[in-house]
């Protein structure tokens, strides 16, 4: 049986919600997501966390990213799992500014990919992966990147069922 890591990156606090509005949230969106692919295929858990803390003010956090992206800085993470024992791993991520994250564009880069199944998955407003597959090619070579799962960041709390059949059908 593959031996799976479900690794993702999620802003916890503040974001944005349908019709601009913010809200706060305790458990990011991706987040929610990564625990309903344990729940469905198992595997072990493991959450991308930076030392730094983003802004808090969500309008000014969006240009914090951006720029961490046009710089090309990689934030320094607080651990960094060790994937050599696993053979198929999922990637989930927000989409920010059509792409992903750059703490895990600094996770990805650093291991070794070759011989390994990715499965992406994102969570968005509504622009799904944007580029970032693209992208992951470039930080992840010798890689077999499946087709992914995109979710509406909003809806994945009410979307258990639709994650589930998704993240079972992926293993396959
Ligand atoms: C810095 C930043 C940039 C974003 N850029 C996009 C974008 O380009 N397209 C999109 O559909 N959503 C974008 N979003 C919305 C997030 O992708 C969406 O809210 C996501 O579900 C958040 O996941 P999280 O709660 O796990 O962090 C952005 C959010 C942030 C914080």
């Amino acid at each position: 049986m593959a031996k799976i890591a479900i690794v993702y990156y999620s802003l916890k606090g503040e974001t944005i919600a349908p019709g601009m509005k913010i809200v706060n949230l305790e458990k990011g969106h991706t987040a929610a997501a990564a625990e309903f692919i344990q729940e469905a295929v198992g595997g072990d858990l493991y959450e991308l966390e930076t030392v730094k803390t983003y802004t808090k003010d969500h309008m000014k956090m969006i240009y914090e990213a951006k720029e961490e992206w046009e710089k090309g800085i990689r934030p320094e993470l607080k651990s960094y799992p060790d994937l050599s024992g696993y053979d198929t791993v999922f990637i989930g991520f927000p989409n920010w500014w059509n792409t992903m994250p750059m703490p895990v564009v600094g996770f990805l880069e650093r291991c070794d990919w070759k011989g390994k199944k990715i499965i992406p998955f994102v969570t968005s407003g509504g622009s799904g992966f944007g580029k970032s597959i693209e992208d992951m090619k470039k930080y992840c070579p010798g890689a077999q990147i499946a087709d992914g799962g995109a979710f509406l960041g909003h809806e994945v709390e009410n979307s258990k069922q639709q994650i589930t059949e998704w993240a079972k059908q992926a293993i396959q």
